[in-house]
């Protein structure tokens, strides 16, 4: 697990003292205070267009809270914060060994009350929570986004996309399952089971797949329906994929919406994970293949996921790739030197940042193993970029010939072909969860 409790990292001054001019105090919530954890959760719920928590949501979300670090901008005498925002450091799985992984800041909750809006509110936050993990030696920050036009500014780019599935189930013409030899069984799980499954299953796979972190409690309690406060809870459902040991190997979350018209559902994955190509075609079967099913959708999914290869008739399947990972690196070198390549690379980056905390020109060299060394230089750049497109291109969620068409690095037609070649991955990177 990663070294640093983000709740021992100090608010960054600059912040405190921009904000503190506009007469605002920002500062770390007491979350052992029950009005201030209660102030915070609310206010969180209203940024993100929530009702109003009930006591049992406040209570789970005190204790998730509690967990990490959070910040509250208040005005004089408000009980709620007019702004939040909360961190913790989180292991990101990298290419490499199975296993690699970096410290990520990962950062969450960004609200600002629609009174306090365009004020340079949330530039504060989010300039404040980069200074404060740049400080404590955090090597890169990481966050999930509602809008994809807000956090480039920052210097942060999209760098894991993943697909959008909608599967028009009728036409589909189905999975056939099992294969020859196949022994995977699926069965239906109560919903403690399920969120025993949830956090145990993505607690491997995640080793497997660069990008993807760890989830945690009231995550899983969420997915499996067991939040009180939640309306979908009771329409949850869930099955595991066992293997022939018994062993679960796979695990899905849906819920099914009967439709108005006619006799039938539609069916959305809340949540799918799988750790071998066996359980994810017995999860994805299981699901295509339900009977009086309609349209099935699932989001957050790899964009190498087979299911388009798996049904009859791929066109009914609509793939739709969004933006979902957003990384921010913080420390060049280190996070450089933290993955493995896919061929060897002789490269010098000059990485300009709007921020300055990654300015600086750098060689890398990758050898016949995979491996990178890092080293600062003064020597002339193969390939300009920004902080934001180095993020990007850093897990190979996109291709650097694709970015320099963009006119987003500068970069000559082979430099770019190199650096895809080196920085490529044979898996997609992936990110199975909202944080
Ligand atoms: C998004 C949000 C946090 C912005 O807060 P804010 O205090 O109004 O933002 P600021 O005034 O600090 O704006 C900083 C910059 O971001 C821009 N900006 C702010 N909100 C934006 C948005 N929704 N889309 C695009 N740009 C946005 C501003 O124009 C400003 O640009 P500039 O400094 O480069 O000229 C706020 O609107 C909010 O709480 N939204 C609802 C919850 C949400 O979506 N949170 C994000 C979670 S991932």
């Amino acid at each position: 697990m990663a070294a640093l409790d983000a709740r021992d990292v100090p608010v960054d001054p600059r912040s405190k003292e921009r904000l503190s001019a506009s007469g605002l105090d920002y500062r770390i919530v007491d979350m052992s205070d029950p009005a201030q954890q209660r102030g915070f959760a609310r206010a969180d719920a209203r940024g993100f267009l929530d009702k109003e928590p009930d006591d049992e949501t406040i209570r789970l979300m005190g204790e998730m809270m509690s967990e990490r670090r959070n910040i509250g901008v208040y005005a004089p005498g408000g009980e709620l914060p007019v702004a939040t925002v909360d961190s913790w450091v989180t292991p990101m799985t990298v290419p490499g060994d199975a296993g690699s992984h970096i410290d990520m800041w990962a950062i969450s909750a960004v609200t600002v009350a629609a009174t306090h809006r365009r004020r340079g509110i949330a530039r504060n936050l989010l300039e404040g929570e980069l200074r404060a993990a740049a400080a404590a030696g955090v090597p890169i920050a990481g966050l999930t986004a509602t809008e994809a036009t807000i956090y480039g500014r920052y210097g942060f780019g999209p760098a894991i996309p993943v697909s959008h599935l909608q599967v028009d189930a009728r036409r589909a013409g189905g999975i056939s399952w099992p294969a020859v030899g196949d022994a995977t069984t699926v069965e239906y799980i109560e919903p403690e089971a399920l969120r025993t499954a949830l956090g145990e299953v993505h607690e491997r796979t995640r080793l497997d797949r660069s990008g993807d972190i760890p989830g945690w409690s009231l995550r899983w309690r969420r997915m499996a329906g067991l939040v009180p406060g939640d309306e979908r809870s009771r329409a949850v459902r869930g099955v595991r994929a066992a293997d022939a040991d018994g062993v679960t190997r796979g695990v899905l979350a849906y819920t099914l919406d009967e439709l108005a018209e006619e006799f039938g559902a539609d069916l959305a994955i809340r949540h799918l994970d799988a750790e071998t190509p066996e359980a994810l075609r017995a999860l994805w079967a299981f699901a295509v293949n339900h009977d009086l099913i309609r349209t099935l959708r699932a989001d957050l999914r790899p964009v190498d996921d087979p299911l388009p290869w798996l049904v009859a008739n791929q066109r009914a399947v609509q793939v739709t790739v969004h933006d979902h990972g957003w990384l921010r690196i913080l420390d060049v070198p280190a996070v450089l030197a933290a993955r493995t390549y896919r061929a060897p690379l002789d490269l010098v980056l000059r990485v300009s940042d709007p921020l300055g905390l990654a300015e600086g020109t750098w060689r890398l060299r990758v050898g016949q193993d995979g491996r990178g060394i890092v080293d600062a230089t003064a020597d002339a750049p193969d390939v300009e970029l920004g902080v934001d497109m180095l993020s990007s291109l850093y897990l190979g969620g996109v291709s650097a010939t694709t970015l320099r068409a963009a006119g987003r690095i500068s970069a000559a037609a082979e430099t770019a072909v190199a650096i895809q070649d080196a920085f490529g991955t044979a898996a997609a990177p992936a990110l199975s969860i909202w944080y």
